[in-house]
C-alpha cells in the first residue's frame, strides 16, 4: 500500500523542503517509486531544490483546472528514474485549490507510487490543513531551538485531530560541536519535550544547503538522510549521532575549527 507522508513544521525555514527532497532521493535510491508534491503554493521551491525548474510545464493548479492530466504535470528526476515531482504554482490562480481537490490528486498518485511525499507550507493556517488532510502519515520538522520546538509541539497537538496512522519528528540542523559545548539543546531533551516518535536527526552541514548534493557525494548529512529513509521504510529506529565526529582527540580539533566558522 502506498504511503502518503506530509512533511510539516509550524515554524518556517526549518528544512521541510530540504528533508522532502533528500528523503525522496534516498527512497528512490532504495528502489521505491516516489512522487514529491509541493503544496507550498505561491512560495514553492521544491522544483528549484531538485534542479528541475526549467522542466516544469504544468503545475498542480493546471491539473485541478483540468488543463492537463496528472501524468502530464509530473516531472521526472534528472538522476533517479523512479522519482517524480508534481510542481506547485507560483501564484494562487484558482479557488479550486482546496483540500478535496488536493486529496483527489494525492489519492490518484498513491495508485501509481509507493510514496507520496507532501511538502507543506509553514504555519498552521489553511495551507497546512490542505496539506495534512490528504496525508496518512506526518513528519514534523524542528531545529534545536526553543521557538522551533514550541511550534513543533503545537503542530503535533493539532495533528492529533487528524486520523494519521503515524506521526513522528525530525530534528534538523543539529550541531554536535555545540551540543558538546553545552551551547545547543540535546536531542534527548527535545524528545522529552515533544514526547513523540523521533524519526531522524540531520546535522547542520553546508553541503546540505547546496541543492542535490546529497545524491552525489557521501557526506555525514547524506548518511543521516539515509538513516531517516530506512527508519521510515523499514520502521527502524537508528538515529544519526551528530556528536561522534567531535569526540576524542581529533574531534576536539574539529570542534575548534568549527567554532571559528
Ligand atoms: N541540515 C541543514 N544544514 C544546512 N543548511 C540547511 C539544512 N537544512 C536546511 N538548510 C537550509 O536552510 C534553508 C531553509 O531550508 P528549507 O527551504 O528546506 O526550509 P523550509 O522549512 O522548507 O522553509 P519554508 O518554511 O520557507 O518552506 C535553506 O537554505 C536550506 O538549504
Ligand atoms: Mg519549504
Amino acid at each position: 500500500m502506498s504511503r502518503k507522508i506530509v512533511v510539516t513544521s509550524g515554524k518556517g525555514g526549518v528544512g521541510k523542503t530540504t528533508i522532502c527532497a533528500n528523503l525522496g532521493i534516498k527512497l528512490a535510491n532504495m528502489g521505491q517509486k516516489v512522487v514529491m508534491l509541493d503544496l507550498d503554493i505561491g512560495l514553492n521551491n521544491l522544483d528549484v531544490v531538485m534542479g528541475i525548474e526549467n522542466k516544469v510545464v504544468y503545475d498542480i493548479a493546471d491539473v485541478i483546472e483540468g488543463k492537463c492530466r496528472i501524468k502530464q504535470a509530473l516531472v521526472q528526476d534528472l538522476t533517479y528514474p523512479s522519482l517524480y515531482i508534481l510542481p506547485s504554482n507560483k501564484i494562487f490562480t484558482t479557488t479550486k485549490i482546496n483540500s478535496y481537490n488536493i486529496k483527489a490528486i494525492v489519492d490518484a498518485l498513491a495508485e501509481i507510487f509507493d510514496y507520496v511525499i507532501i511538502d507543506c507550507p509553514a504555519g498552521i493556517d489553511s495551507g497546512f490543513h490542505r496539506a495534512v488532510y490528504s496525508a496518512s502519515e506526518a513528519i514534523v520538522v524542528c531545529t534545536p531551538h526553543i521557538s522551533s520546538i514550541r511550534d513543533a509541539d503545537k503542530v503535533l497537538t493539532i495533528l492529533n485531530s487528524y486520523k494519521l496512522s503515524s506521526v513522528g519528528f525530525v530534528v534538523n540542523r543539529v550541531r554536535g560541536d555545540l551540543i558538546l559545548n553545552g551551547q545547543m539543546i540535546d536531542i534527548g531533551q527535545i524528545c522529552n519535550l515533544l514526547k513523540s516518535n523521533l524519526l531522524g536527526v540531520i546535522p547542520d552541514e553546508d553541503s546540505i544547503s547546496m541543492s542535490r548534493s546529497m545524491s552525489k557525494v557521501q557526506t555525514k548529512g547524506g548518511d543521516s538522510f539515509e538513516m531517516l529513509a530506512k527508519n521510515i521504510h523499514f520502521c527502524q529506529n537508528k538515529i544519526f549521532d551528530c556528536k561522534s565526529q567531535y569526540k576524542g582527540f581529533f574531534g576536539a580539533f574539529r570542534r575548534k575549527i568549527r567554532s571559528k566558522c
